[in-house]
């Protein structure tokens, strides 16, 4: 049965140090020309102390503000990480402390699902939820953590953030509709290692990344994403406002347009400035675009990512 879902409030975290394309041509050889050519991208921020937790902390704050309610109101927190600040305790066990909650419902925990993990989280999120109650969502990485700044391929591509949402069950609210699905990544296309039990020399390791596969599965996996949401709605892509897709390359935005076509307007993207941010992508893009007034008035959304595992997912709101 879909969970009827209200959105409550919308906050995000931008880490403090930007970083442009000149900037990194100075540290690799490249050049702004074939990153923006390539991927769209102009800058990025990352963080200089601040870690996960910080970035996630300051993005509930302000979802909760939004939100206008008290922090001990929530039920749930969920924080989709692949970069958490620990092993354990998590990234939301961490928030809910610095939060100060003293609800005796309350329990948080991550998940980690690469650059899906928004839509994973809100799925989990939404079959968790009792009506009326409310949960924090958070996408919080600092992947500048677990980048290789010598490796042009990759370096040039990420970026820390995070952003939250506050959701609701709310039986007076429209059913959300959600598609996910992991394939097998039997070539290991897209990783990064934890600790190695064969190497105390290598024990954790980079970002590390076939470009063009990844590229390749990106196209399919959202185009697929998005006509499986809209099938699980009963609905077409005519009532849709607006899609916000994970913000990983221009190109492969442009790219699942054309496939699809649809209207490359219907796509919002702030990957200009923010590069590819993984889990907090999705809820970057949607806190920018309610600030700028697109969203509201029952418009109907979708969000739609992809990511290691290989995964890849959407999710069918009206907000
Ligand atoms: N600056 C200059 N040259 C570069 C750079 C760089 N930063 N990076 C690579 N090159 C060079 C390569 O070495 C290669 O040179 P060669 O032809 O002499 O060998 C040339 O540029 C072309 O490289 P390609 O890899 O073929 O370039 P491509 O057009 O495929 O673009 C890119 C690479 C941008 C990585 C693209 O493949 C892509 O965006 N893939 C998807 C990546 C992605 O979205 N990953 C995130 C997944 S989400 C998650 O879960 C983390």
């Amino acid at each position: 049965m879909m969970t009827k879902l209200r959105i409550l409030g919308y906050g995000k975290a931008l880490a403090q140090k930007p970083i442009t394309n000149d900037d990194l041509s100075k540290m690799v050889d490249t050049n702004d020309e074939w990153i923006y050519s390539r991927t769209g991208i102009k800058s990025r921020y990352v963080t200089i102390d601040e870690n996960t937790s910080d970035l996630g902390y300051r993005a509930s704050c302000m979802a909760i503000d939004d939100a206008q309610i008290n922090a001990n109101e929530l039920d749930i927190i969920i924080v989709a990480t692949m970069t958490p600040d620990k092993f354990t305790p998590s990234v939301a066990s961490m928030i809910q402390a610095r939060l100060g909650i003293e609800n005796a419902n309350i329990y948080a925990f991550d998940i980690n699902c690469a650059c899906s993990g928004f839509i994973f989280a809100l799925k989990i999120a939404a079959k968790l939820l009792e009506p009326g109650q409310k949960a924090l969502v958070i996408g919080a990485e600092t992947l500048s953590k677990i980048i290789n700044w010598q490796d042009r391929t990759t370096c040039v591509l990420f970026g820390d953030g995070a952003g939250a949402m506050i959701v609701s069950a709310d039986e007076n609210a429209q059913s959300a509709a959600f598609y996910l699905h992991t394939i097998n990544d039997d070539q290991q296309v897209l990783f990064a290692n934890g600790i190695s039990l064969d190497s105390a020399e290598q024990r954790y390791g980079n970002i590390q990344m076939k470009g063009q596969e990844v590229f390749k599965f990106a196209i399919n996996a959202m185009s697929e994403a998005i006509i499986k949401v809209l099938e699980e709605a009963d609905i077409t892509l005519d009532d849709i406002s607006l899609i916000i897709p994970h913000q990983a390359n221009l190109r492969i935005i442009k790219a699942v347009a054309k496939k699809m076509n649809i209207d490359l307007d219907k796509f919002y993207i702030n990957l200009e400035k923010y590069g590819n941010t993984s889990a907090a992508s999705i809820p970057l893009a949607l806190a920018d675009a309610n600030d700028q007034q697109m969203l509201g008035n029952n418009k109907k959304i979708i969000m739609v990512g992809f990511g290691a595992g290989l995964s890849y997912g959407a999710c069918l709101l009206q907000i």
